[in-house]
């Protein structure tokens, strides 16, 4: 063993050494520990990766990102992972994409696509962005996911794409929202950000449409610190979005390239019309595009988490399912969670909503668990068409959009994480039944 090996060794040993004085196992005090809404699930072995990758110091995208990339896309059985810095990034890029030039019967300024009105702010942002016109429809209580029998009435003639995000990891009905995409010749993108490893009719959310995104910031199934993907089967959607994460160039060299040829072979023999001769390849731009790229040291972590995903998916299910027995009991006054039969959901979060004609309001029972050190969340944004920086956004809506208004006045939810062991579900199970026991 050289001497840099024997060094990175014990580099290694000692990072494992400080993961277990400083970063191992809490004990859960009741009432004072925090039980999160969600949050990183690691040990020495993402620590160790990363550090890795510094000492390698390559820095950006390259060989933990090709791993990544692969097999992330091995465990979802889709051909083509482009790993970005975000979830955001992601749903920007596949939005940007559907507007490429390079893309037959692309999207242009003005062209309406059908979002739900409950949803994440930059599921929403990016249509904006892209000068497309946000038509509204409501959600469905219960499952949170776009009302598919609204759909019909959302299409006019400039109806161009679905965006559909699977609601905290819930799946919509894809088999319904593919046909209908299908008759009318949409474009379809899945915001899977919240639902990695959820499948309906058992194949995976995110691989129906044209394109799927994910994030991996440390709320969702696994993570990377910052990071997001798109996902396709379509190579030319992949090589449209490759090209406009990287600067908008023509380029498909992967990321740890050296030959100085390049991918293509002739990088420097290209004859593009009304440029000069002999052009490099790499400084081809046939995009108008952004740099959305992640890091080496991230795409290290990535690795490690993911072959965590199993494991991490069947905690959230059996976490859930606790609480869903647990509060079942409470239906007279909430809400619960609803799916379909053909879903198999790797949960994000367990929602809830107050019924409304009740004798207490959402922000008692918030109070109620904050104040036990139980964390709550808000489902994302509500109504968007609600929030401050979206009142004057030019959009459609379909119907009057009641249940995402209640969504926005009485849901909120809890964590199902992996992080979460029985005696944490416990703990917050017991804490309900004081609320209801005491109060009401
Ligand atoms: C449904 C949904 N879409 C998009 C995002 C954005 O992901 P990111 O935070 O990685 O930008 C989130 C974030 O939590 C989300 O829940």
């Amino acid at each position: 063993m050289s001497d840099a090996d024997s060094l990175k060794r014990e580099i290694f040993e000692k990072v494992a050494e400080f993961y277990s004085l400083e970063h191992g196992e809490q004990a859960f005090i009741p009432g004072q520990t925090k039980i999160h809404y969600a949050g990183r699930v690691y040990d020495q072995r993402e620590m160790i990766a990363m550090v890795d990758s510094v000492l390698e110091f390559w820095l950006t995208m390259g060989r933990y990102a090709e791993k990544f990339e692969e097999e992330l896309g091995r465990f979802l059985g889709v051909s083509e992972v482009i790993f970005v810095n975000s979830g955001s990034s992601a749903n920007l890029l596949a939005v940007a994409t559907l507007c490429s030039k390079e893309l037959e019967g692309h999207l242009e300024q003005g062209d309406e696509v059908i979002t739900p009105a409950v949803t994440f702010p930059t599921t929403v942002a990016p249509l904006i962005q892209n000068g497309l016109i946000p038509v509204f429809v409501d959600c469905e209580l219960g499952t949170y996911n776009l009302d598919v029998s609204a759909l019909e009435e959302a299409i006019s003639e400039r109806t161009k794409a679905i965006f559909v995000p699977h609601t905290l990891g819930n799946p919509c009905e894809m088999d319904e929202i593919m046909r209908l995409a299908e008759k009318r010749g949409l474009f379809v993108i899945e915001d899977a950000c919240d639902a990695l490893g959820s499948r309906f009719d058992s194949r995976h959310v995110g691989t129906f449409g044209h394109l799927g995104t994910l994030s991996f910031y440390p709320a969702h199934h696994i993570t990377t610190g910052e990071g997001g993907a798109v996902i396709t089967n379509d190579r030319k959607l992949a090589k449209i979005a490759r090209s406009i994460r990287d600067w908008g160039r023509a380029c498909w060299c992967k990321y740890n390239t050296t030959d100085p040829n390049g991918a293509c072979g002739r990088r420097f023999e290209w004859q593009i019309p009304g440029l000069p001769d002999t052009y490099d390849h790499r400084y081809l731009y046939t995009n108008i595009g952004y740099n959305l790229r992640p890091t080496d040291i991230q795409a290290a972590l990535g690795v490690v988490q993911l072959a965590k995903l199993p494991g991490f998916i069947e905690k959230r299910k059996h976490n859930f399912q606790r609480l869903f027995e647990g509060l079942k009991r409470y239906e007279d006054h909430l809400i619960l969670p609803t799916w379909s039969e053909r879903a198999d959901v790797s949960w994000f979060a367990f929602p809830i909503t107050v019924k409304p004609e009740g004798p207490f309001g959402r922000q008692e029972l918030v109070r109620w668990l904050e104040d036990a050190r139980i964390e709550t969340r808000l489902l994302f944004a509500g109504n968007i068409i609600k929030q401050p920086g979206y009142r004057d956004m030019k959009c459609k809506l379909v119907g009057k959009l009641e249940n995402s208004d209640l969504v926005m006045r009485n849901s909120f939810f809890i964590g199902v994480y992996p992080g979460l062991d029985d005696a944490r579900i416990d703990y917050v199970l017991d804490r309900f039944e004081e609320f209801f026991d005491g109060s009401w």
